[in-house]
């Protein structure tokens, strides 16, 4: 087992009406900010540094790093990616809650059960770049969520937390709840803001990035939803202290999302490097006892594992030294009664589909990965039509104009590194030499 950590950003989720302005008042609510807003932005900024936190939503970047990024209002900039131009224009926090990701369940619990700590989160953030407004852009199916958030705020700027002068600091802000409009590649942080500008959401050409010309062309952080909430952690509890829970390099609490076969899904925190058999012992085993067989660390763009890779520490080092990457710490779980193949088709089919059509390599290489699997999985495959798949994903890795292509080729690659004689099973089926029903049992194909 891991060592037990006392839960951090799950703490109040089992508290009776744990997202009401009074259970999290009740729980060390909005202590952060009293502490927070008598600092100065500078300050908070090389707290949150010295934390190491690094970003939730999936490319790990430290949040410290990007927040000071964000150039002064007036005067030079500040030598970041946001760095070396002057403006006066209004700065803007941006929540990513699209949470999209298959397999990732972290966000949206955490908003529906603790939605103040966001809150308290985004005042922080925004305080310690100078933002007088937020938009916490939310995946469009999530509505219970999106009302749940809209009382919260409401709560907020009813308790004086938010508004024009926040607990009288002379400091004020804004939160606007926006509603997604159902597409995964909104979560793709510059298709997330031409979405929240009212056009169709498809990623913008880098540089210049965010912090220099973001929503509205103005200076511009968009985190993760569990990014900004760990905030208030970190300012009542200290960096040293944030920085005993996980690795030296990918420090803090995490909640890891566990779905598939096993006896208990659901969302687990825990201290970052924590290892899938540690996190199946809390998950209460695999399902009936029937093994693994393969898995993915951070979601279906994350390359999978298998049970070779029971102790990889799941880390942003631990998961890309052993061939994947952390991603959303969404850890799929499958058993031995999945067809690999099939499962690859299922996640390639909604690469297909969210493929936004901006960059070739991904638009037309998504559609022919698709057919050809889909044919493969049909018993009309042949042996040539793996090397076709591994050609088509060399061309789309890498090639690709935002990192939607590269996932995609995620599970094609590692499903044919470790799973080579299912796919070459399945081509058997076409000389007639195998049985479907045997080769896809369990898949509901
Ligand atoms: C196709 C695609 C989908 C993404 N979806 C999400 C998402 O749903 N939520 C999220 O926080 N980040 C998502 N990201 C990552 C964001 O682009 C961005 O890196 C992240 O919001 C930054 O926040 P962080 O630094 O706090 O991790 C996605 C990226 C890609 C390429
Ligand atoms: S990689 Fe795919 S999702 Fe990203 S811009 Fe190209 S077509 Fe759109």
């Amino acid at each position: 087992m891991a060592d037990p950590i006392t839960p951090v950003l799950t703490k109040r989720w089992l508290s009776p009406n744990s997202w009401t302005i009074q259970s999290y008042e009740a729980l060390e609510g909005y202590t952060a900010i009293r502490k927070a807003l008598k600092g100065t932005p500078e300050q908070i900024v090389q707290l949150v540094k010295d934390s190491g936190l690094r970003g939730r939503g999936g490319a790990g970047f430290p949040a410290g790093i990007k927040w000071s990024f964000m150039p002064p209002n007036k005067g030079g900039g500040s030598g970041g990616q946001g760095g070396g131009f002057k403006t006066d224009k209004p700065h803007y926090l941006v929540i990513n809650a699209d949470e999209g990701e298959p397999g990732t369940c972290k966000d949206i619990p955490l908003m529906m059960a603790d939605p103040h700590s966001l809150i308290e989160g985004c005042i922080i953030a925004s305080y310690a770049m100078r933002s007088h407004h937020c938009f916490i852009y939310v995946r469009g199916e999530a509505l219970h969520c999106i009302r749940r958030l809209n009382a919260a705020v409401r709560e907020a700027y009813e308790a004086g937390y938010l508004g024009p002068n926040i607990l009288d600091s002379g400091f004020g802000l804004d939160i606007t709840v926006h509603a997604g409009a159902g597409a995964y590649i909104c979560g793709e942080e510059t298709a997330l803001l031409d979405s929240l500008e009212g056009r169709r959401g498809q990623p913008r050409l880098k540089p210049p990035f965010p912090a220099a010309a973001g929503l509205y062309a103005a200076p511009t952080t968009v985190n993760n939803v569990e990014t900004i909430a760990s905030a208030p952690y970190i300012i009542n509890g200290g960096s040293d202290w944030f920085r005993q829970m996980g690795r030296e390099k990918s420090p803090g609490p995490k909640i890891y999302s566990i779905s598939g076969h096993v006896e208990k899904p659901g969302q687990y925190e825990c201290p970052l490097g924590t290892t899938l058999r540690e996190l199946l012992d809390m998950a209460g085993g695999m399902k009936d006892g029937v093994p693994l067989k393969f898995w993915t660390p951070g979601g279906s763009s994350t390359p999978m594992f298998t049970k070779e890779h029971l102790d990889v520490p799941l880390d942003f080092e631990g998961a890309a030294e052993a061939g994947s990457m952390l991603g959303t710490t969404a850890v799929q779980v499958f058993n031995e009664t999945v067809s690999v193949p099939w499962a690859v088709m299922k996640w390639t089919q909604f690469y297909e589909h969210e493929s936004c059509g901006k960059c070739t390599p991904c638009r037309e290489g998504t559609y022919w990965l698709a057919q050809i699997l889909e044919r493969m999985v049909e018993g009309k495959g042949t042996e040539e039509d793996i090397d076709t798949l591994l050609d088509v994903c060399d061309n789309i890795l890498g090639r690709s104009f935002c990192a939607l292509g590269d996932g995609a080729v995620s599970p094609i690659q590692s499903g044919i590194k470790y799973f080579r004689d299912e796919f070459l099973a399945l081509c058997e089926l076409n000389n007639g030499r195998a049985n479907k029903r045997e080769l896809l049992v369990g898949a509901q194909a």
